[in-house]
């Protein structure tokens, strides 16, 4: 099991646009491995692969209560969004501790790869629709609290660099 270190707002690599993946070959399987190891570690339900500094598109989730049931997006697309949206409460491993409400919409139809390279359609509502939608955001440098207020976000900013700060000393 290898647990990677995830990168913490404000950290400008988060902001990196991650680039398609050429080849779903070996050393994307290890590092899908290491995803789920440090999501599950970390007891999150989603990472991309931006937090963990592989700016590659790249994704790991896993809604499930008993967290059993990993989903693997390589080259994840969005072939579908409903029009109804709704205010989701939202936190990130990139952002810990910070909790706040972001308009998604409900449900999303999704192209990826899985971790073999084989292509399939998720069609997800709910909690699995907010959870990609974030992800996704994620691979384009953009992380949740980016749809706050320039108020709250340079809050949560100052909030982080101090918790940094602190952890350093
Ligand atoms: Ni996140």
């Amino acid at each position: 099991m290898a647990l990677l270190p995830i990168l913490t707002y404000p950290d400008r690599r988060l902001h990196t646009v991650a680039k398609p993946v050429a080849d779903v070959d070996a050393r994307i399987a290890q590092l899908v491995r290491d995803m789920l190891d440090t999501m599950y570690d970390a007891s999150g339900i989603g990472l991309a692969a931006s937090q963990v500094d592989v700016h590659e598109r790249v994704i790991v989730i896993d809604v499930s209560q008993k967290r059993n049931e990993p989903l693997v997006l390589v080259n994840p697309e969005m072939v579908w969004t409903s029009v109804e949206t709704h205010l989701n409460e939202e936190g990130c491993l990139s952002v810990p501790g910070i909790y706040d409400g972001v308009i998604r919409h409900d449900a999303v139809h999704v192209h990826a790869l899985d971790a073999q390279g084989q292509g399939r359609v998720i069609e997800a509502q709910e909690l699995l629709a907010v959870c990609i939608q974030h992800e996704m955001d994620h691979l384009m440098g953009k992380v949740f609290v980016e749809y706050l207020s320039p108020l709250k976000r340079n809050r949560i900013k100052t909030k982080m660099l101090k918790a940094q700060r602190e952890d350093t000393r």
